[in-house]
Formats: C-alpha cells, structure tokens, sequence
C-alpha cells in the first residue's frame, strides 16, 4: 500500500522467506510460494488497491521494515503508523539500552565480553541491581528471532519458593536459588508463518535460546555472572510457573563469588570444516 499510494516500486519479502511481490512501475509481479507466478498491471492494481482502501472497512497498513536480508512484514494499525512518525520518541527498550549507568565502561566491549565470561555456580549474598536486571532483560529482546516474531517467552523468578521448587525441577543443581532466576520458555504460537509445526516449535527453541544468550553476555558486560541451566524437567517447570510453555533454559545470575578466568576450548582449527 505504501510503496503503491507513493507510486514507488519496491520489493516486499513476505514472512514464508519465499514469496515475494515485486512492485515496478509498469508491472506488479506476484511470486507467491505454491503458486505459478503471475502478474497484473501496476497502474490497474493500484487504482483497485486505492479504490478498495476508501471503502469503509478497518484501516490495516502494511508497514515494511527495512531489515537486510528479510524484511518482515507486519500489519499496524493506521494510528500506530501516524505515532510512529509523529513522535521521536524512545522506545522503553531503547531507553533503557541506552541508559547510562554503566559502571565499567571497559567491560562494555563486546570481545572483552566474549573473552572474559565464566560461567559461576557460586554467587555472593550481593543483590542484583534492578536497572541491571532491565539491561539483562532488554538485551535478550534484541536476540533476533524468525520471522521477527519473538517466539519466546522470559518468566522471572522473584519467589524464594518458586526459585527453590526450580532447584528440584533442574536436577536438585542448587546453584539454581540464585539471585536473578530467569527461565526463558518456546512460545511457538507466536510465529505466524506457515509452517509445520515442528520446524515452528525448532524456530521457538532457536529463539529462546539466542535469548537467553543475549542475555548471559550482557550480564557478563554488567560485571556479573551466571550459570546456564539445560538439565531441567519441562513438566516440572509448566507445574511450578503455571504456564503451558516449554522451557528451554534457565539462566541463573548473581555476583560471582570469586572471579575465574574464562575456560579454555579446543584449538579454532579442530572446530571449523572448511569446505571449499
Ligand atoms: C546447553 C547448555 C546446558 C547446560 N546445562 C547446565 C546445567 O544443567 N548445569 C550446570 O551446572 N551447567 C550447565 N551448563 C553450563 C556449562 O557447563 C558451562 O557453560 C560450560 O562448562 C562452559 O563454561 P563457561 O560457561 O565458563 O565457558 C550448560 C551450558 C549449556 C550451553
């Protein structure tokens, strides 16, 4: 609609990752996934479009996000767009992104981060700053996921005994009653793509764990640590949350008791196969 009322041409990429609309002056062709290709003309297709669009029904924009590779296309309703132009203003996430609180801007570099993070069992009595928690919780919400659709879902644990019924549901691991508990959960009905479930269900499991990682680093960044949860009985974890979802990790936080060195992994060369 918009690249048609701007009398632009353009690409849409549609959320399948396969089908495409090719928008050109002249022509407008349509290459939709189990389907031949087929086209209409530009000029007949946007005097219909526009037509249909002053006929009294719900306003729906489709807005194109300007994204690399594939940009998603989202439905927003007419005042979310107007908004959106009208006001400069940050989102809460951005805000806090950006918040400068930051304590040690030297840790603050991503490959300082990458090279110094140790996973922690053993944190100490100290309480988690709340705006540290919010930057732990904004960076996973800038992991990418499928089709942009967020297919997760982040649960955090306040509770003393919901944090002690977790120990018991992630193999009696004590270290799991830490300071800052985040269980983060597959929310596979969020992605509407067409796909089978399974591949819906992986894409769930993709995004929670890229979460959670996001999540581990910024901790790392913000001068704490944290331990990584994989052993854990989902069904137990439903029960005790109260949710239907499926929890992929949990991702255990505090300030490390004694600071380690990171540990050591197996030479570059054994880890990558180059095929060329
Ligand atoms: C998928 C996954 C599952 C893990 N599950 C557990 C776990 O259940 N309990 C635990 O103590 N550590 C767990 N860990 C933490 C790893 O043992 C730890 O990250 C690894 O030893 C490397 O240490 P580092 O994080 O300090 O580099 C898990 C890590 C990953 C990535």
């Amino acid at each position: 609609m918009k690249f048609l009322k701007k009398n632009s041409a353009g690409r849409i990429d549609l959320e399948d990752y396969v089908s495409t609309i090719l928008i050109n002056s002249d022509v407008t062709q349509f290459n939709l996934k189990g389907s031949r290709t087929f086209e209409a003309n530009t000029v007949e297709l946007q005097k219909k479009i526009l037509e249909f669009a002053n006929i009294p029904h719900e306003p729906q924009y489709i807005h194109v996000h300007p994204k690399e590779f594939y940009p998603s296309v989202t439905i927003t309703k007419e005042e979310d767009v107007s908004e959106e132009k009208d006001t400069k203003e940050k989102s809460l996430l951005e805000a806090i992104l950006s918040s400068e609180t930051q304590p040690s801007k030297q840790l603050s570099d991503l490959f300082t981060i990458l090279s110094t993070r140790r996973s922690t069992r053993k944190f100490d009595k100290t309480k988690v700053e709340d705006w540290k928690v919010d930057k732990i919780l904004a960076a996973a919400d800038t992991a990418p996921t499928a089709g942009n659709f967020q297919g997760f879902q982040v649960f955090y644990v306040k509770n003393n005994k919901t944090k002690e019924a977790l120990v018991e549901a992630a193999n009696n691991q004590p270290y799991v009653n830490s300071p800052v508990v985040l269980v983060f959960c597959m929310d596979p009905d969020r992605i509407k793509m067409k796909f089978p479930p399974n591949i819906l269900e992986k894409f769930s499991l993709q995004d929670a764990t890229l979460a959670a990682a996001y999540a581990q680093l910024a901790a790392s960044g913000l001068g704490l640590s944290s331990i990584w949860i994989g052993m854990i009985d989902e069904e137990k974890i439903k029960t005790i949350l109260g949710t239907e979802l499926r929890a992929s990790s949990i991702l255990c936080i505090g300030y490390p008791d004694k600071k380690k060195p990171p540990k050591s992994r197996r030479k570059l060369k054994e880890l990558v196969s180059i095929i060329e």
